[in-house]
């Protein structure tokens, strides 16, 4: 029988396909709609401390071979992800789900974490470091040497898993600086990538969303050649104990099969779940295992990281 199922910090998932953190993950009804699917787990949105609006409206818009978003990071605040997550531990005791987060300050996320650390929140954390889309906030993960001191203020206190969600990179000496910064912690993943922070679209010699006058972060099949690049290359880098998460620009089983063969564990879908809802899940799963079976891979260890070279 071939198998897409993986492992994330020693807990498995029955499908190694999941969302990307701000699709379909907002409130309870969204999450249960990708609870009921075929995907393997679940992300919620990342929480913040308190409850956030985000930017203002048209804030997302689908293009073609794409979409750009500057949500700014609109969601139900930390203590409603949090009760949920809880109360889903009832309900589906052997099941790990994602929880994303970040603080709108280094103080906010130190509390964050906290109470994740003080709760009987037992599955996977991903701390956010990639938000484009909060005005006066950088890309945190893009300044290595907060990140760095962030990372080792977090685990002085911080013993459950903990992932990193990434924005890309682009030159393989940054490839360098942040995996050697990324050595240094127990991380139990890297998630590459976030979009492509602060891109412009144009239809009839306008902007498409209103945030930062257009600028946005951008998805979908645009992405893809350098999702893989960076699955590929923290893969390289990493040490074994650091998995990657891979996404950007999964629209079919060969995607995902791409960003397997680049190194990731899990695959996450985002863009092409907002434009064709959760059965995009099975579609592409079924994609997947199609192309595993032509090629006789029973798993996805057979495979993973196994990129070949001219
Ligand atoms: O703007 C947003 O809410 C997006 C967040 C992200 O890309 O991490």
């Amino acid at each position: 029988m071939t198998s897409t199922k993986t492992k994330i910090a020693n807990f498995e998932f029955d499908n190694c396909i999941m969302n990307a953190a701000g699709v379909l993950c907002y409130d309870k009804d969204e999450l249960a709609k990708i609870l009921n699917s075929a995907a393997g787990t679940f992300v919620t949105k990342t929480a913040t401390l308190e409850p956030r609006e985000g930017n203002p409206e048209p804030r997302y818009h689908d293009t073609r071979l794409g979409s750009i978003n500057s949500m700014g990071l609109p969601n139900l605040g930390f203590d409603y992800y949090l009760d949920y997550l809880l109360e889903l531990k009832k309900t589906h005791p052997k099941r790990t789900f994602f929880f994303s987060l970040v603080g709108m300050s280094q103080n906010d996320t130190h509390t964050l974490l906290r109470k994740v650390q003080e709760s009987n929140f037992d599955g996977i954390t991903e701390l956010n470091l990639s938000c484009p889309n909060v005005p006066g906030k950088p890309q945190i993960a893009y300044d290595l040497e907060t990140t760095e001191k962030l990372l080792t203020d977090i685990f002085s206190y911080f013993k459950k898993p903990l992932g990193i969600k990434l924005p890309p990179y682009f030159d393989l000496v940054h490839f360098d600086q942040a995996a050697a910064v990324f050595n240094k912690f127990p991380l139990s993943f890297v998630n590459c990538v976030n979009s492509i922070g602060n891109g412009i679209i144009i239809e009839d010699e306008k902007v498409v969303i209103k945030p930062k006058n257009g600028f946005g972060g951008i998805g979908g099949e645009y992405v893809k050649p350098t999702a893989l690049a960076n699955v590929h290359a923290f893969y390289q880098r990493l040490k074994p104990s650091i998995q990657i998460i891979g996404t950007g620009g999964i629209l079919s089983g060969r995607d995902a099969f791409e960003h397997i063969l680049c190194g990731a564990s899990m695959v996450q879908i985002g863009t092409t779940l907002h434009k064709e809802g959760v059965s995009a899940f099975s579609r592409i799963t079924s994609e997947l295992k199609e192309i595993m079976e032509k090629k006789g891979y029973k798993s996805i260890e057979e495979f993973k990281g196994k990129l070949k070279y001219l």
